[in-house]
């Protein structure tokens, strides 16, 4: 396919991918009702729970399966001495032009190199300003007055918070190098370009871990980590070939990197970063001892050596894991399991410990007494599992439903099931469906969820 026909088409995917997110209650335009605000989006019933469930999972994968990493949660406000010391005051900027005629603004790498040199605008052909560099933190103040003594910055990454806590954590909780510290949380960038749906906003969340090392085995750990992040995409059971490792050119490194790699994702608009693994040296805890003048040095109780640790960082979008684990999710298939050979489905392949809801109890018909078994039914399975409800309808148009919103399996209550106490349990992906025993319920689902393959 050529690549206009490829853009084309991915624009068209990722648009059937945002009107499903909103038609289902995944992922409102924030302030919609104003004419919605720029870069900001709002997640619905079905969109907390995945993004929670995503955010549960990392966690998981992070503090519960390692003991050598444990949690924190800092404050997004932060003393503004911070950002000087990280360098985001000095370096965290874009290139800009703006153009004088229409006044809309680009970021200077990603228009055309032509444009850029005729300085052209390429809306309209306007005069283009010179580029300047536009830092991306929001300012606020903080106190009654306003004034340079009371700025201070929404914080555009999580990680500061970890480097200024992690003598704290040492002592606290007895950590000995090579160590871990994990968080998730908001963060907020002022970007110019906020496209393609919740891929680049202003307000978004970061899942990120700093891993504490010794310098000279940082090489080490840095494959080690990639390794790791890795084999956790590998288990969520996504599709494989639609991840791929890109290395940083000494020109795109972060200020802080010793060595840069991404975990890139095939989005329909492509393939773009979603994950960012760096070695960032010594280079957080020596700006902070110098910006603060404490000692921030690791003490080795058995060797008794002192140290600047080296860190290792593994920092991923949550919020653009959510658009990742939608548009892997997302899937058109034609079924003919009505005889009608026209008949499409769109479903959504969540893994089962990912899906918003994991199980929809179905009464066939909602009299004779069926409506109140199914009822009975959902109130067990809700004490292990997220469960849906729904009487109304055909029942073909309600599995369509709990397709749309990825819930992996349906149980339905039928007139068979009031006579010998089976019921139907329905797969969303083979669309396969077997009669089980409502006692044997929650243990062949969880069975059926720890033994989930996607087929496609
Ligand atoms: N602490 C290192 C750091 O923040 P980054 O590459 O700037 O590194 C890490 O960001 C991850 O955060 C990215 O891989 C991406 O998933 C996510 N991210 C960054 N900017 C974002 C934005 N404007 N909107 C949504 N996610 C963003």
């Amino acid at each position: 396919m050529s690549d206009s026909a490829n853009e084309y088409k991915g624009k068209a995917t990722m648009e059937k991918i945002t009107s499903l997110a909103k038609r289902r209650g995944f992922v409102f335009q924030s302030s919609e009702i104003y004419g919605g605000q720029n870069g900001a989006w709002d997640y619905g019933p079905l969109g907390i729970e995945l993004k929670n469930r995503i955010a549960q999972s990392w966690w998981k994968e992070m503090t519960q399966l390692n003991e050598d990493i444990v949690g924190l949660d800092a404050s997004i406000l932060m003393h503004s001495r911070v950002w000087e010391a990280s360098g985001h005051v000095e370096n965290f900027t874009d290139p800009l032009v703006d153009c004088k005629k229409c006044k809309s603004r680009f970021r200077a790498d990603q228009i055309p190199e032509e444009a850029l040199s005729a300085k052209k605008c390429p809306d309209c052909e306007g005069e283009l300003t010179d580029t300047r560099k536009f830092n991306l933190m929001f300012k606020t103040n903080i106190g009654p007055v306003e004034d340079s003594a009371g700025l201070i910055y929404l914080r555009p990454e999580t990680a500061q918070g970890i480097f200024v806590n992690y003598k704290n954590v040492i002592q606290s909780n007895r950590m000995k190098i090579p160590f871990g510290i994990a968080q998730i949380g908001k963060a907020f960038r002022n970007e110019i370009v906020t496209k393609n749906f919740i891929f680049r906003t202003c307000e978004f969340e970061q899942m990120e871990m700093q891993f504490f090392v010794k310098p000279g085995t940082d090489e080490e750990w840095y494959n080690e980590w990639k390794k790791r992040r890795w084999a956790y995409y590998e288990r969520l059971g996504l599709k494989l070939d639609h991840f791929r490792w890109r290395q940083h050119g000494p020109d795109e490194m972060s200020h802080y990197a010793k060595d840069a790699w991404d975990i890139e994702y095939l989005f329909p608009m492509g393939w773009r970063e979603l994950e960012g693994i760096h070695n960032r040296s010594d280079y957080d805890l020596s700006r902070h001892t110098e910006y603060s003048g404490k000692d921030l040095q690791y003490i080795d109780q058995e060797s008794n050596e002192r140290y600047l640790p080296f860190i290792v960082e593994t920092s991923a979008g949550l919020t653009r894991n959510v658009l990742m684990v939608l548009c892997d999710a997302y899937d058109e298939e034609q079924v003919a399991d009505k005889g009608n050979d026209d008949d499409w489905r769109t479903v959504m392949r969540f893994h089962p410990t990912l899906a918003p809801v994991t199980v929809a109890v179905l009464p066939l018909m909602k009299k004779d007494g069926l409506a109140e078994m199914a009822q009975d039914i959902r109130r067990e399975l809700k004490e292990d599992f997220a469960t849906d409800y729904d009487q109304s309808g055909a029942i073909g148009r309600r599995y369509r439903r709990q397709d749309e919103a990825g819930t992996p399996f349906c149980v339905t209550v039928d007139y068979e099931s009031k006579d010998d106490g089976t019921v139907t349990l329905r797969f969303r992906d083979s669309m396969e469906q077997v009669r089980v025993n409502k006692a044997e319920l929650t243990e062949r689902l969880r069975r059926e969820i720890k033994e989930y393959k996607r087929a496609k």
